[in-house]
């Protein structure tokens, strides 16, 4: 494996592969590699000739209060995953080579980053669109691989790929879940063993509201409500928000019809988790 820092190398990699025609994937990533992680790196390693894997924890889509700072760093275990995997190239940018001194350039996709996550998390999507971008344009893929874990960033990134005529495959992954149905995540380092029992009820609260609304129930508030019930029971869980909505806008249903998409994000100790599942209520 291959490890480029640096603009002009990566320009070369992408260069050379592209000449032996050669497929480039690109699964972009914060680092701190886990299963979710390697689900996509493994369908890239499938389907394309180079597989390029980016780690850069993006400052620009972390708050004034949220955990840039504490972001979990394991390079030589990821370096060892990607290795072991069969990964081309890893893209380890610096925070200067991304944003360099003047930078002033940011993409922002309207309306669906109004809700969930963008309403909670603002500047969020903003970030994220602006550094995939410049991630693409970079290392100028053929396919990019995304997980639906993060739902609503995919269908920003759908968006951002649409909207601006990018040239670039866009392959979305089921979310990864651990035997306690936690979905695997970075931030599942912060929980404690009794957080961990609070951060599988997350879960659980999504499976029992799709096996309600698959019975038959409807109103979006008495399943909200469900939920809350469900997850204010465990110790040390702030509820951020619990949503019904449509998968594609994100507005939220109060009468539940066709596809619906239940997202929550919940603060269990320091650890703000996000999940959901989608249900069809037709
Ligand atoms: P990160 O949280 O490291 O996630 C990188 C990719 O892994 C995302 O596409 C995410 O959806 C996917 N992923 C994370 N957990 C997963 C799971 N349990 N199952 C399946 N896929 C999972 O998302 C980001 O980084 C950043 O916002 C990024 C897109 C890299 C832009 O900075």
């Amino acid at each position: 494996m291959e490890e480029i820092s640096t603009l002009p190398e990566m320009k070369e990699k992408v260069g050379e592969a592209r000449r032996k025609g050669h497929i480039i994937g690109l699964v972009p990533t914060m680092g701190c590699l886990h299963a979710g992680h390697m689900s996509l790196v493994d369908r890239a390693r499938k389907e394309c000739g180079l597989t390029v894997v980016s780690i850069f924890i993006n400052p620009s889509q972390f708050g004034p209060n949220e955990d840039l700072a504490s972001y979990p760093v394991r390079l030589d275990e990821d370096r060892a995953r990607l290795r072991s995997s069969g990964v081309d190239v890893l893209f380890l940018p610096t925070r200067e080579t991304i944003y360099p001194h003047g930078y002033r350039t940011y993409v922002e996709v309207e309306e669906i980053t109004r809700h969930l996550c963008g309403k909670s998390r603002p500047g969020f999507f903003r970030g994220v669109a602006t550094v995939v971008l410049k991630l693409f344009n970079i290392v100028k893929p053929d396919r990019a691989y995304f997980g639906e874990k993060d739902w609503q960033q995919l269908a920003v990134v759908e968006s951002l790929v649409r909207d601006l005529n990018l040239d670039v495959t866009l392959v979305r992954l089921p979310i990864v879940r651990d035997p306690d149905g936690v979905a695997v995540s970075s931030r599942n380092l912060y929980l404690s063993p009794a957080e961990r029992v609070s951060a599988a009820a997350l879960s659980g609260a999504l499976q029992s509201a799709r096996k309600k609304i698959l019975e038959g129930e409807r109103s979006g508030e008495k399943i909200r409500q469900h939920m809350r019930e469900l997850i204010q029971k465990q110790n040390g869980a702030e509820i951020d928000y619990i949503s019904l909505c449509d998968p594609e806008t994100f507005q939220d249903r109060e009468e539940l019809r066709g596809r619906t998409l239940i997202a929550l994000a919940v603060k269990v100790g320091q650890a703000r988790l996000i999940d959901n599942c989608l249900v069809d209520a037709s």
